[in-house]
């Protein structure tokens, strides 16, 4: 067999996220600026490409694949790409899930419940439709809240996720918790990340999730959990909504040493971690004439330049520099 995929400082890369397209149907404040340039669809991997990549990290012990964005669901081709994974699921994988804005989980929850899917996770930032047109420039809440409906009633494990954000939805923080948690569903908070520019400042409303914490401990018990999925959140139980809370704290809480991820951006560029580095380029991997032998390489590279850690940091004194890439270009 094939040497499991373990980095310079003892991790084991076991999760894989796989972005399968850049463009997006929301343009979030925070993630992107309202003009943004997306990448020329020629650039972009095939299926075939995005699957064969998939089987390569399969091949080196990577269990867990999630499909992310930009917005997973406007690639029309998307579907299949969860069916022929879906098939590996209960052999060489044991999930794979997406992370998905909503706007077209109606039109597919089914047919994702159906190739496999058991989780997916699901960006809510507000429950109000003025805050949400305003903050992602779109009025779509009501469709991502039919798609979360449809999610659920398709049997799908939903997790929502929300940008903590200062002046924005930082009072409303306990009501989406209490709505998520009374729908069955876990609710994770995150911290703002400098990645790539957009229009506004991110200080500005940058929200420390230990500010939040607090506050949400003068109306709720917390009582920290033991679940992991090997993501970042580290999670709590919530006695009086019986839910769970997840916190997303890259900012004020640093996570990178239990980290067991690599993400692949559209392009099929390997980045060894999400606060920058190097990245490898897989696509070239891919249509070289040794194909299998130059993923190989490509993968054992990624090993060698993953970082420590990231350092993200965003104070007052120091915005430091956003990466010179988007949220919706890596996959998060
Ligand atoms: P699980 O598989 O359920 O653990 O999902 P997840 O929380 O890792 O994935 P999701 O796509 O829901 O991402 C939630 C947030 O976590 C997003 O803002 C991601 O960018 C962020 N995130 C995911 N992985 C990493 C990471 O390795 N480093 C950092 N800094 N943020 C990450
Ligand atoms: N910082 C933190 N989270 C972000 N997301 C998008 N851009 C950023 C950013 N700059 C969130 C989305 C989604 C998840 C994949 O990442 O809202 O929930
Ligand atoms: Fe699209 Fe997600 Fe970025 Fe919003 S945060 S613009 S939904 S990729």
């Amino acid at each position: 067999d094939p040497a499991p995929m373990i980095d310079g400082f003892a991790r084991r890369i076991t999760y894989l996220r796989l972005s399968v397209t850049d463009r997006c149907d929301l343009r979030c404040s925070y993630c992107m600026p309202e003009r943004m340039q997306f990448l020329p669809r020629a650039e972009v991997l095939t299926l075939e490409e995005l699957y064969d990549l998939a089987r390569a990290f399969m091949a080196r012990g990577v269990r867990r694949i999630r499909l992310t964005g930009g917005e997973p669901l406007v690639r029309r081709d998307m579907i299949d790409l969860v069916r022929a994974l879906g098939r590996h699921v209960g052999e060489e994988l044991d999930e794979v899930t997406l992370t998905t804005n909503g706007t077209q989980l109606a039109q597919h929850a089914a047919a994702l419940a159906e190739a496999g899917v058991r989780r997916i996770n699901v960006s809510l930032d507000t429950l109000d439709r003025e805050v949400f047109s305003r903050l992602s420039r779109r009025d779509a809440l009501p469709q991502v809240l039919e798609g979360i409906a449809a999610a659920r009633d398709a049997g799908l494990a939903v997790k929502i996720n929300t940008v903590a954000l200062k002046g924005i939805n930082e009072h409303e923080i306990p009501a989406l918790m209490r709505w998520a948690h009374g729908q069955g569903f876990d609710h994770s908070l995150i911290e703002t990340m400098p990645l790539g520019e957009i229009d506004e400042s991110r200080f500005e409303h940058f929200l420390p999730l230990t500010a939040v914490r607090e506050s949400l401990e003068r109306e709720f018990t917390l009582v920290p959990s033991q679940h992991r999925t090997g993501g970042p959140a580290r999670y709590f139980d919530v006695a009086e909504t019986g839910g769970r809370l997840g916190l997303i704290s890259p900012l004020t809480e640093n996570f990178c040493a239990g980290c067991n991820r690599m993400r692949v951006t559209a392009t099929g560029q390997l980045y060894p971690c999400l606060g920058g580095g190097e990245r490898v380029d897989l696509r070239a991997a891919l249509r070289s004439e040794d194909p299998a032998g130059q993923l190989a390489r490509g993968l054992d590279a990624a090993l060698r330049i993953k970082p420590e850690k990231h350092d993200f940091r965003i104070d007052a004194e120091h915005q430091s520099p956003a990466l010179p890439r988007h949220m919706s270009m890596t996959g998060g």
